[in-house]
């Protein structure tokens, strides 16, 4: 009954550039990701800039091919996402809409992705990092053209658009830094009671868990994941990985050890709470990893290594399972 996700490489930051899109291209990335998982998320393929790249035009070609290829290998999805500050259309952002033409957009933009895959996306992440890292943790209203005009009423309006479009789909709230109980999971804490007592239709929390080497790991995972399930959320590792800071661009034999207990901790956590069946690396290649991309100087933060080679994180899941 367990979800053992990766994310679908592709898009983003591949969009810009010559990069392969491995999903399409490489049978051996195919093979893989249909023998080892039974959960995909579309990396980049279900964000607004691909999927409604010009006002009122919708492109499903990409999350399409995806959900098919899940439906044919018995694979559940989860859709990523609705409600978000970054990678939006230019046609949005810079767009002078008054306020009921905005809020239509993103009505109109839920009701068509999420009615397109009624019944074959199981969970959505809907709204994805609404608080900033500040302590205590804002509202993103600098960065999020939703947040900005409509605060924290428009994250309820997007459960309830998606949950009209998809009365079966598990809607989720999902953000990083929130593994542990801290600022930022308490915020979620208390914004997921405020949802819950005006029968807002939410029923997970998503932590992604982006880890770094450098940093800690949080020692109670397991507890802050338990209060979100007392509350009666389903609860999901959403977009696992555990990056490194690299000397000469390779990995210590030491840091990938470190690396595949860190791993193991997370899964750990999210199998001891009951709600908490689904966790998803973000990727399963260091050769598609959206880290080097994003993070100067780190890298290797999946659980096989370019060359598809499992690594030890790789056999620290797989032996928990
Ligand atoms: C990242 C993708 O992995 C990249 O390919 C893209 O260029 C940028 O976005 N939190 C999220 C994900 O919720 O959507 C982000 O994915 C990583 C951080």
């Amino acid at each position: 009954d367990f979800n053992i996700g990766s994310a679908v490489a592709g898009g983003g930051h591949h969009q810009d550039t010559d990069e392969p899109e491995p999903f399409r291209t490489d049978p051996q990335y195919r093979r893989i990701l249909a023998k080892e998982f039974n959960s995909v998320t579309p990396e980049n393929q279900l964000k607004w800039e691909m999927v409604q790249p010009e006002e009122g035009e919708f492109d499903f070609e990409r999350a399409d091919e995806i959900i098919a290829f899940a439906e044919r290998h018995g694979q559940d999805v989860r859709g990523h996402t609705l409600l978000w500050h970054s990678q939006n259309p230019e046609w949005l952002e810079e767009g002078e809409f008054t306020d009921d033409e905005l809020r239509d957009h993103l009505r109109d933009h839920i009701h068509t992705v999420v009615g397109r895959y009624a019944g074959q996306i199981d969970q959505w992440d809907v709204a994805n990092e609404v608080f900033d890292d500040g302590d205590p943790p804002q509202l993103r209203t600098d960065e999020s053209i939703w947040l900005e005009r409509f605060g924290i009423e428009i994250v309820a309006d997007a459960f309830r658009w998606a949950h009209e479009a998809d009365p079966e789909a598990e809607l989720f709230l999902n953000d990083y830094n929130v593994e542990g109980i801290n600022a930022k999971s308490d915020a979620y804490y208390d914004l997921v009671q405020d949802l819950l007592a005006d029968d807002v239709p939410i029923h997970g929390f998503g932590a992604q868990g982006h880890l770094g080497l450098q940093y800690d790991i949080p020692g109670d995972v397991e507890e802050n994941l338990e209060r979100f399930d007392d509350l009666g959320l389903a609860t999901a590792l959403t977009e696992v990985d555990v990056r490194m800071e690299l000397e000469n661009d390779e990995p210590t034999e030491e840091q990938i050890a470190t690396q595949a207990e860190w791993y193991e901790q997370l899964l750990d956590a999210c199998l001891a709470v009951d709600g908490c069946d689904s966790f998803t690396v973000w990727g399963f290649s260091d050769q598609h990893s959206w880290v080097p991309h994003s993070f100067e100087g780190e890298g290797a933060p999946l659980i096989m290594d370019e060359d598809y080679e499992r690594k030890p994180a790789y056999f620290a899941l797989r032996d928990r399972l």
